[in-house]
C-alpha cells in the first residue's frame, strides 16, 4: 500500500524509534507542536506574560478549529477539557418543565453520564440508551428521543470500538422533536471530516490531544450562533463577558457568541500546541487523511484477522470502524508488553485499541499485529 504522507513522517520524532498507534489517546507530537511549546516557553522567559502573543495564538487556534468543522470563530469557545465543556453546557441549558429530557447512550464516554447525573434538575429525566453489541442504532434513537427531550448527546466515534455514528440522521430525529444535538467528536476530529452546518449539529466538543495532535489542556466547544442565545452559562468568568464589562464587577454582560462559555485565563502552552497542530492538519486536509485511513484500517482488520486475532466489530457488521479493537483479556498487560517493544497502543477495558493516523504505514500495522498474534 502506498503511503501518501511519507514525507510528513520526519516531522514526528517519535516515529524514528517507535510504532505510534495510540492516536485515540494521545496523538504523535510534531516538530511544529514542539516549536510552538518552545515559543511560549521563550516568551515567558523573555517577557513574563506576553499577552499580545498569547491572545493572538488563542484567536488563531479558535479560527483553525472553526475551519476544521465548518463553523465561524465566534461560534467557538476555547476551554480546558471535554468534561469542562459538557459541564458548561449542562449548567447553562435552560430548564423547561416538560422539556427537560436528556438522551445519551451507554457507549458514550463515561464523563457524559457523570456530568448529567450531577444535574439535579435534569437527572430524573435521563434516558441512557443501552447499546446492542457495541452499537446504538438509529431506530433506538427514534425510540428514545421524544417531545420531552431537550438535548441529545451522541459520540461521533465510539471510544472503545471505533463505531462511527450517523449524525445526520440523529440530528433529523432531534430536530423533529425540537431537541438539540450535542456531538462528542473527541474520537473523530482531525481524522474524519466534520461539517457542523451540513450535518445539522447544534453543539460539538473535541479536545486537542488525540487525532488533533495537540497536548492535554485544550478543548474546543462549538455552539451554533442560531442556538447560543438560549444559553446563559453559570460556569463562566471574566473572559466569558463582553470586553467592556470584563472589569466591571457589578454589571456582567455575557459575550455575544460562544465565547460566553470561557471563564478565566486558559493554559496558553496547550493553546500554542493546539494551534500548531491544527495548522498542520488543515494543511494536509482531513478529507485526504480520511481517504488513506479507510484503506489502512481496512488492511489492519483484514491482516489482524488473518493472524488469528479477535477484532471486535460493532454489531458484527463489516463497516470499517475508525480504530481497530483487538480483544485481550488483560489488555493493560498487553499494552505494557507492546510498550516494551516500542509499540504504542492504548488499552480500554478488554480491548487493545490500535489507532493509526495519517503518519502510520501498513508495515507498522503488520509488525504490531504480528507481535499481538505472537503473544495471543
Ligand atoms: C470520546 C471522549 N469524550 C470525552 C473524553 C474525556 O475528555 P476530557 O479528559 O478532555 O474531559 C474522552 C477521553 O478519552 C473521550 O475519548
Amino acid at each position: 500500500m502506498k503511503h501518501p504522507f511519507q514525507s510528513y513522517r520526519q516531522l514526528f520524532p517519535v516515529l524514528s524509534s517507535h510504532i505510534h498507534l495510540g492516536s485515540c489517546s494521545q496523538g504523535a507530537v510534531s516538530r511544529q507542536v514542539s516549536a510552538a511549546i518552545e515559543e511560549y516557553h521563550r516568551s515567558l522567559l523573555q517577557y513574563g506574560h506576553n499577552s499580545e502573543l498569547s491572545m493572538a495564538r488563542l484567536e488563531e487556534a479558535r479560527a483553525h478549529f472553526a475551519k476544521l468543522i465548518g463553523a465561524e470563530p465566534d461560534e467557538i469557545a476555547v476551554l480546558s477539557s471535554v468534561s469542562e465543556a459538557i459541564a458548561g453546557v449542562a449548567t447553562a441549558l435552560p430548564y423547561v418543565p416538560g422539556k427537560e429530557g436528556t438522551v445519551y447512550a451507554d457507549t458514550d464516554f463515561p464523563t457524559v453520564g457523570h456530568i448529567w447525573q450531577a444535574q439535579e434538575l435534569f437527572r430524573d429525566h435521563i434516558r441512557c440508551i443501552p447499546s446492542i453489541e457495541g452499537e446504538v442504532t438509529i431506530e433506538q434513537y427514534k425510540e428514545h428521543i421524544t417531545e420531552k427531550t431537550a438535548l441529545v448527546i451522541a459520540s461521533h466515534v465510539n471510544y472503545t470500538n471505533g463505531f462511527q455514528q450517523d449524525l445526520k440522521s440523529i440530528a433529523a430525529i432531534a430536530h423533529q422533536n425540537q431537541a438539540l444535538l450535542f456531538v462528542d467528536a473527541y474520537q473523530s476530529a482531525g481524522m474524519i471530516p466534520v461539517d457542523v452546518k451540513a450535518m445539522g449539529i447544534d453543539i460539538l466538543v473535541a479536545g486537542a490531544r488525540k487525532y488533533m495532535l495537540g497536548i492535554p489542556g485544550v478543548a474546543f466547544l462549538y455552539v451554533s450562533k442560531d442556538r447560543i442565545d438560549r444559553f446563559k452559562p453559570r460556569l463562566t468568568g471574566w473572559l466569558g463577558q463582553e470586553p467592556a464589562s470584563r472589569f466591571d464587577i457589578a454589571h456582567p454582560v455575557p459575550a455575544v457568541g460562544t465565547r460566553r462559555f470561557e471563564s478565566g485565563l486558559p493554559s496558553f502552552i496547550s493553546i500554542f500546541a493546539a494551534n500548531a497542530a491544527l495548522k498542520l492538519l488543515l494543511e494536509i486536509g482531513v478529507t485526504n487523511i480520511q481517504a488513506y485511513m479507510s484503506e489502512l484500517l481496512e488492511f489492519s482488520i483484514e491482516y489482524g484477522r488473518r493472524k488469528g486475532l479477535n477484532i471486535r466489530m460493532p454489531d458484527g457488521k463489516d463497516a470499517v470502524p475508525s480504530l481497530v479493537a483487538v480483544e485481550a483479556a488483560d489488555a493493560s498487560a498487553v499494552e505494557r508488553h507492546l510498550k516494551s517493544q516500542n509499540i504504542i497502543v492504548s488499552a480500554r477495558k478488554d480491548v487493545i485499541r490500535v489507532a493509526p493516523h495519517f503518519y502510520n504505514t501498513a508495515e507498522e500495522i503488520r509488525r504490531t499485529m504480528d507481535e499481538l498474534a505472537r503473544i495471543y
